[in-house]
Formats: C-alpha cells, structure tokens, sequence
C-alpha cells in the first residue's frame, strides 16, 4: 500500500520535526509521521530551558566558549557562533508562538545551569519542553498545509532500490512506516524528506530519555549509506532520581544552577571541590556525572545526595513546582530533605552528519536535532543547547529546501513493502531478550568509564546479537517492538565501533586505556 505522494515528508514532531513543519508549510504540503502519539519524544521532556544571550552583561563570545569548552574543543567554531547568534531569534519566534517563558518584572528571567558562565536560560518553570512542545503542536495543527500523523513507525527510507526500477542511487524519496494499529506498511512517498526522530538514549539501562529513542533515524540513515559521527560520545546526566518505583525522572540541573549541593549521603560530606574546586556543582556535566559515578563506586553506594533544602521553601516550590509535586508524591519533600540521584544515560551528542544547511549525505534527505551531529556539541554537549539546536537546523532545513525546490525532481513510482515471504512472530520473547541484554551490556561496559577490554566484550556481543536479530527480521512481519530492536542493535554497535576507534579520553569518551587527550581534536567518522 502506498500513501498519498505530499511535497515534503517530516519524520518525527518534536522540536525539529514541527520547527521544519511550519517553516516549509508556509509554500509547501508536508506530512508529519510520529511513532507512537505526537508528544512522546524527548522535546516535551525538557525540563531546564533553552539556552540564549540575553543579559547585558553576556555576550555571544561568552556562549561560544562555554559551549566549546563543555565540548572539549571537538565542536566546530562555525557552527557554535552560527547557531548561539540565531537563539536570540529563535526565542522570539516562540515567544510568538504563545511559549510563556517565566519573567521578572516584564523582562524573560534567566536561571542558570552547569558549564554555563552566565545566566542565560529561558524557562517555563521546570516543564519547559512541555510549553515549548504544545506550543509548537498547537500552531502545526492549525495549518491547513500540515497534516500530523501519530502511530507510524519508520523502518527505512524509499530510496533507489525501492523504485519500480532500480535507479543505483542513493536518493531518498520519502519512508516506509509501519500503521501501528493496522499492522499494515505503507510507502510514504515525497520530494523531500526532513529526519528528525531524536536520539538512542534507550540504548542504555538507565536513561532520562523517552521509551522511544531507540535510534530509528541515525540507524536508517545509516543503512541507507550515510556516513554518522561521534557517537562515542554519550550524554550522561549526572541526577536522575534514585527510586524504585519511578527509573527515569530527571532532576533539573537548575536545581544545581539555584543553590543545590551534591553530597554523600554516607560520609555527609559536599564532595564537588576533589573533583573541580572552581565550578563545583556547576562543572560540565561530564565532570560532575563522573564525579558521582566515582563517588558511588568508591563507597559502594546506591545513590548520592542532592540538596537544595537550605534554600526557602517557597523558593524551591515556585523554581521547581513540577519537580516538587513528583518528589512530594513519592515520599520526598526536597524543601526539608536532599534527594537521592544518580547518573544515567541523557542525550545522544552524536548522530547522522550534517552541514549548516541540514543537508545529510544522501540527496533529498536532510536531517535536524537529536538525531543529528552539526557540529554543535562536540565531545559534551552544553546545557539546555539542544532545543535550540533543533530550532535552528530545523528552520535551516526548511530554508534549504524551499530555496532548492525546483531543482529536486519530482519522485519516481516505488514498490509496496513486500510481505511475501515473512509470517506473524510466534517468538516475542527474543525480541524482549535481546531488548534487555543490549541495554545491559550496553551500561556495563560502554558506561561513563570504559576500557578497550570492555568496548571488546560489547562488540563481541552486538555481532551475535545481530545475526540473531537480522534472521529474525527477515522471516517476521514488522512490530514496533522489532523495528526498535533492530535500530537499538544499530545503534549500538555505531557506539561501539566509535568509541573503538577513539584512542584518547575526551568529554564524554573516559577510557581508562587512554586517558590522555590528544592535542587535536578529530571527529570520530563512520562511513557506511
Ligand atoms: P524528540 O523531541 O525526541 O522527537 C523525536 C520524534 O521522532 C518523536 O515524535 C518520535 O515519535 C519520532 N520518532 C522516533 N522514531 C521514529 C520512527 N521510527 N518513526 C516515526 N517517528 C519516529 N534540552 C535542552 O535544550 N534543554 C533542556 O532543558 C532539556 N531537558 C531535557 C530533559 C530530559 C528528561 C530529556 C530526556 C532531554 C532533555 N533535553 C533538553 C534534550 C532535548 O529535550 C532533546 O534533545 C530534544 O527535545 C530533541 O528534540 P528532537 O526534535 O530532535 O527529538
Ligand atoms: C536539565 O534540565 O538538567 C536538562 C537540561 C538539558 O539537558 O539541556
């Protein structure tokens, strides 16, 4: 069965996917698909804010070298002064929007976060990804070019080998998606195609990151011949709540960028000062992550410490009311008593390369946000720079296409998904098995510190794996349960085959083997 051909086709509605969605409607039809409801991925999550120079005292040069020295001097310089020159822009625009930032005496207020030398954060209290998402979803259903469509899993591109007659290219005309209540494939056919699915958080056990990042864009990208970058370097937020009951609540770095203090619970002491006097609890994420990581080993601990009860209870609740409720309804009143956090897996810093348009490798595809490595981030990604991130390269995309729309050729006749020779699953529990087992090696042994030994162990792991899950693949009809699973196993082995090739410890990438840092900086390339 194959869709209804649209102009542009936008995988994902996030803050990338919506932000591209309402830039190319003004002059073209676009289809939004998302897995599961529209306000499921990572955007409505956010929680800290969005980076931006707006006080007097900042300047953009400030912002340039907070973001590269977080990223460890693997950032490109042009794209950092590029995207850190627009935020100013892309706060207007949700400001138009209706986002309704928190402000002080009429001007937008400012919190502060880790590796960030000035006050420079737009919030909504401490839900702003969930402003920001309705917002976006708000305007994008509004438009009558806009048509959103929830419930699609994308499993590949329609590229040359899915037209009626094989054209050798490496074209992408649109994707194939799985109709998550039908069961049914349908090819998803357009002149341009904008990927914008988030990122692999869920590669890993522990993660702050939705049910659905499992990496689908970056690994169908990949299988369709583009080259992915640094995804060696994962993010880890150094406090997701520690309970039983909730695993994956983030605690804002806010609450560190306001006052609050890391201790250890056993020994009572605030411990920041062994690991970075200066910046203490406010060091790059990286650093504060290892540091409780550290901590944690060091004292065969649960958990560590969070405390920001020394400030005034009516301070706390009116900074952090989403965050307060949640911790009251679990049993923990952060006005009077520190929380408990630790470490997990948070953001995906590398991903499908692209240049300043968007553009990614593969003509007619162009990719924004999560799923992307621009260039932004480098070896760690700054604070609250990522939704500024899928603000720009989205706009960026739209631009690019809209300037370039005469000469893309209008698409070609593509084949049906052919599910003649696959039947129904009668084996579920493999896919739950090898779900498990990758996110659990995946934490063991490509964590916040690793060793050659371990990322051996890892890759010995994800080849298995992979025969197991392509044989699978092959002989099943698609669930969304597999097509995760096989993007996971993806996304996976580019994690190890990059921090493999990494012979230094850089941001994120900590090897014991290696713990020096080269003096140049060099990007970690995949080619497919
Ligand atoms: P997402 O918002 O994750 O959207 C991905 C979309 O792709 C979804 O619609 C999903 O359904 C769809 N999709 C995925 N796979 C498929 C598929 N196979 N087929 C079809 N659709 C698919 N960043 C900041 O800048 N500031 C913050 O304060 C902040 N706080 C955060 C707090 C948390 C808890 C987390 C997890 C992240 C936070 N981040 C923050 C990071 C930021 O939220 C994300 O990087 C950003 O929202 C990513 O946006 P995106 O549009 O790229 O992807
Ligand atoms: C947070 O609020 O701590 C998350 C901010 C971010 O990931 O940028």
């Amino acid at each position: 069965m194959n869709g209804e051909p649209t102009d542009v086709l936008v995988i994902g509605s996030g803050a990338a996917g919506l932000t591209a969605a309402l830039a190319l409607a003004q002059r073209k039809r676009v289809l939004v698909l998302a897995k599961g409801g529209l306000s499921e991925g990572a955007t409505a999550w956010a929680q800290g804010g969005i980076a931006a120079v707006l006080e007097a005292g900042d300047t953009f040069e400030n912002h340039v070298r907070d973001t590269m020295v977080a990223g460890a001097g693997l950032n490109d310089r042009e794209v950092v002064e590029h995207v850190i020159a627009q935020a100013p822009a892309s706060i207007d625009r949700l400001c138009e929007l209706g986002v309704p930032f928190n402000r002080e005496s009429g001007d937008l207020h400012l919190t502060r976060e880790g590796g960030h030398s000035h006050r420079r954060i737009v919030h909504v209290n401490d839900a702003t990804g969930w402003a920001v998402q309705e917002a976006l979803l708000k305007a994008a259903e509004a438009h009558p070019n806009i048509t959103l469509l929830p419930g699609q899993s994308c499993i590949d591109f329609i590229t040359g080998h899915h037209q009626e007659r094989f054209s050798g290219s490496g074209r992408v005309w649109g994707a194939y998606a799985l109709d998550e209540a039908t069961g049914k494939v349908a090819a998803h056919v357009a002149r341009a195609t904008v990927l914008a699915t988030g990122g692999a958080g869920r590669v890993y056990l522990f993660s702050t990151a939705p049910r659905g990042a499992t990496g689908d864009g970056i690994a169908m990208a990949w299988r369709a011949g583009a080259r992915v970058s640094n995804m060696e370097m994962m993010q880890f937020h150094p406090t997701c709540l520690y309970n039983t009951q909730v695993k994956n609540f983030l605690i804002t770095e806010a609450v560190r960028g306001e006052g609050g203090r890391l201790i250890n619970p056993a020994t009572g002491q605030r411990y920041m000062a062994q690991y970075d006097p200066e910046r203490m609890e406010l060091a790059p994420r990286d650093v504060v992550a290892r540091a409780n990581d550290d901590q944690i080993k060091r004292h065969g601990l649960d958990y560590v410490h969070l405390d920001i009860s020394h400030q005034p209870p009516e301070f706390v609740r009116a900074h952090f009311p989403t965050i307060h409720e949640k911790l009251l309804g679990l049993g923990i009143d952060m006005t009077k008593e520190p929380i408990p956090v630790v470490p997990a897996q948070h953001y995906t810093c590398g991903g499908v390369c692209i240049d300043l348009a968007a553009k990614t490798d593969l003509p007619g595809l162009w990719a924004a946000g999560e799923c992307t490595e621009s260039g932004l981030h480098g070896a760690n990604r700054l604070a609250s720079n990522s939704l500024l991130e899928c603000f720009v390269f989205g706009e960026a995309a739209a631009r690019d296409i809209l300037a370039g729309w005469d000469s893309l050729d209008a698409p070609p006749a593509v084949r049906p998904w052919d599910e003649s020779r696959v039947t129904d699953s009668d084996e579920e529990v493999v896919i739950k098995q090898n779900w498990t087992e990758i996110r659990r090696f995946m934490w063991n042994y490509v964590g916040i510190v690793r060793t050659t030994k371990r990322l051996q162990r890892a890759a010995h792991r994800i080849e298995t794996l992979g025969r197991e899950i392509e044989d699978y693949y092959g002989s099943f009809r698609v669930t969304t349960d597999l097509i995760e699973l096989r993007n996971l196993h993806q996304a996976a082995d580019l994690i190890v085959q990059s921090a493999l090739k990494r012979h230094e410890s850089r941001g994120l990438h900590f090897t014991l083997d290696y713990p020096q840092t080269d003096p140049v900086a060099r990007d970690t390339v995949l080619v497919p």
